[in-house]
């Protein structure tokens, strides 16, 4: 589905940016890896080349605006232009009230989640138009931008920005057949995210009443979306972000009850009368 197209991942070393470029890679594109861990590239570029893919990595602090121009002379040089870029890095930073917050940390967490962003898509779009193949831009940012994150509002606010300029980019890039959509994850299972950690072994088993579907997500699942946006499955898809949540969006605020027998809640307290009933 991705052959003969180039893939720009950033972030591609690790977690789901890891999945995204190999699952790409396993479709036929040919893979750059964008990640600012070194040893991480080496092993997923190994991994990568290993099974029969194609891939290299460039060792880059998309932070960085002079790291992100040499990403895209490199790219530009070897390929002319690319096909697909994905824009994957992303961070809470750090969980506190926002009025324990300051302008560093704000500024932080911008840097992270949403300038990189747009520093990207400024540095490879006019080459991808220039190019006239089309393509598709496919951004990470996180349920948090359509619900609320105590303790994280900044994180969840600058990811908002993340919707509003897919939307917006994919108006301004339609006549030039270049796609740009959004992914915004669920709680997935990842080197920021390690589950072990998050939610005991001994407990993981509760996961199932969390999301309708039963389980948090893994890194395969972003890829999955990925590939969908990134191919011509996609074709008449733009401006708008997959909710990659399990059902946990559909659901609000409605939990499965610990009993056995499959029944929801909405109440703090079960009931078994009104709205937690399932009859
Ligand atoms: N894991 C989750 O539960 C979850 C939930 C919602 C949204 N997201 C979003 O998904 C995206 C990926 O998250 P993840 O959990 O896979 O992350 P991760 O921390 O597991 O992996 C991130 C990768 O990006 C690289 N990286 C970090 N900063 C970089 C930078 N400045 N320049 C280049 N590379 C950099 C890291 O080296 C690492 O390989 C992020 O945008 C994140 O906000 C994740």
């Amino acid at each position: 589905m991705l052959d003969g197209k180039t893939a720009v991942v950033t972030g591609g070393a690790g977690g789901i940016g890891r999945s995204i470029a190999e699952t790409f890679a396993e479709y036929g594109a040919k893979v750059v890896i964008a990640d600012k861990d070194a040893p991480r590239c080496d092993e997923t570029v190994s991994a990568i080349c290993g099974r029969g893919g194609a891939a290299e990595a460039q060792v880059v602090d998309v932070e960085k605006r002079e790291d992100v121009e040499a990403l895209t002379k490199a790219v530009v040089d070897k390929f002319g232009s690319i096909d697909v870029l994905v824009n994957n890095v992303g961070h809470y930073v750090e969980a506190k009230p926002f009025v324990s917050t300051d302008e560093t940390d704000w500024e932080a967490l911008y840097s992270v989640n949403l300038k990189h962003v747009l520093r990207c898509c400024r540095s490879f779009v006019p080459y991808m138009i220039t190019a006239g193949r089309g393509g598709s831009v496919i951004n990470i940012s996180t349920i948090e931008a359509f619900r609320g994150i105590p303790n994280c509002a900044a994180y969840s606010a600058f990811n908002a920005g993340i919707t509003a300029f897919t939307r917006s980019l994919a108006l301004e890039l339609g006549k030039d057949k270049i796609r740009v959509n959004a992914i915004a994850p669920e709680t997935t299972d990842t080197l920021q995210v390690p589950l072990d950690y998050m939610l005991s072994p001994e407990n993981r088993e509760r996961e199932k009443f969390w999301t309708p579907l039963e389980r948090f997500g893994k890194p395969d699942d972003a890829a999955g979306c990925a590939v969908f946006l990134a191919s011509d499955l996609s074709a008449w898809v733009t401006g708008t972000t997959i909710h990659l949540d399990g059902g946990a969006m559909a659901a609000g605020g409605f939990y499965r009850v610990h009993d056995g027998e499959g029944r929801w809640t909405n109440m703090p307290v079960v009931t078994g009368a009104g709205t937690d009933r399932d009859d």
